[in-house]
C-alpha cells in the first residue's frame, strides 16, 4: 500500500474512532483554510440583527423553520460523520449546503456503509488501470482522489427538497435519475434498493436522509 493511501486510511480510521469531524488531511491542503474553521454564523447574526424574531437565532431548533440550514446540521449525527466530512471538504457542495436559497436532499450513507465499500470513495478502477498502483501518489494523485470523492459526494446530493415519492431527479453531476419508493413503510432509494434509515434533519434548505448503503459512484 502506498503512503498516500495509508495516510488517507489512517485519517479515516481516526475519524471514525474519534468525534473529530475532519477529512483526510491530504485533502485539506487543497481547500481554503476558511472552510475548516468557518465561524459560527448564528451568534454573529444575533449580534447584528437584534430585531430577529425569537427562535431564529437558535441553531438547535430545526424543523424546517428559521435560519437553520443543512450546513449547520450535517455534523449532528455521528453515524454519518465520514460523509459529513466529505461534504465539508468539497467546496461546491459545502457552498450549496450553506446556501439557504438552494434546496437539497442529502442522502448521507452511514459510516459503516462507507467503511465496508470494496473500494474507497476516492478510488476509481480506471485510474489504477491507466496509472497503476501509484494512481493517487503525489499532487496529481491527490487531485485525482479529490475529483473522485467529489463525484461520490455529488451522487448523494439530490438537488431538490421536498423530494416527492417516485419523482425522478438527477443527483448533482449525475447522468442517471434517482427516485424513492415506499415498501412496508420503509423508504427505498432507487435504483439500488438502498434503505433510508431515518430522516435525520429537516431544515430551511432541505433534509438529511441517513441511508444504509451508497449510491453507485
Ligand atoms: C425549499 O425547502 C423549504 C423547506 O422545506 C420549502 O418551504 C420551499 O418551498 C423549498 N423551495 C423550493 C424551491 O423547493
Amino acid at each position: 500500500m502506498k503512503s498516500t493511501q495509508i495516510y488517507i486510511l489512517a485519517s479515516l480510521t481516526s475519524l471514525a474512532c474519534s468525534q473529530l469531524i475532519a477529512l483526510p488531511l491530504s485533502f485539506k491542503r487543497l481547500t481554503p483554510h476558511s472552510l475548516w474553521n468557518r465561524p459560527e454564523q448564528q451568534p454573529i447574526m444575533d449580534a447584528v440583527s437584534p430585531a430577529l424574531p425569537p427562535g431564529q437565532g437558535n441553531p438547535g431548533s430545526g424543523g424546517g423553520q428559521g435560519s437553520v440550514i443543512l450546513s449547520d446540521v450535517m455534523g449532528r449525527d455521528r453515524s454519518i460523520n465520514i460523509f459529513a466530512g466529505f461534504t465539508r471538504d468539497i467546496e461546491s457542495i459545502s457552498r450549496r449546503l450553506d446556501n439557504s436559497a438552494q434546496n437539497s436532499t442529502v442522502l448521507a450513507p452511514l459510516n459503516s456503509a462507507i467503511e465496508n465499500l470494496p473500494r474507497k470513495p476516492w478510488e476509481d478502477p480506471a485510474d489504477y488501470d491507466t496509472l497503476g498502483a501509484d494512481a493517487y501518489e503525489g499532487e496529481d494523485g491527490q487531485e485525482r482522489a479529490q475529483r473522485n470523492i467529489r463525484r461520490f459526494v455529488e451522487a448523494h446530493i439530490v438537488p431538490s427538497s421536498p423530494w416527492p415519492k417516485n419523482e425522478k431527479v438527477k443527483p448533482i453531476g449525475s447522468n442517471t435519475q434517482a427516485w424513492w419508493e415506499e415498501k412496508d413503510g420503509v423508504r427505498m432509494i432507487q435504483p439500488g434498493n438502498i434503505e433510508v434509515v431515518s430522516i435525520a434533519s429537516t431544515v430551511a434548505n432541505g433534509e438529511v436522509w441517513i441511508i444504509k448503503g451508497v449510491r453507485n459512484y
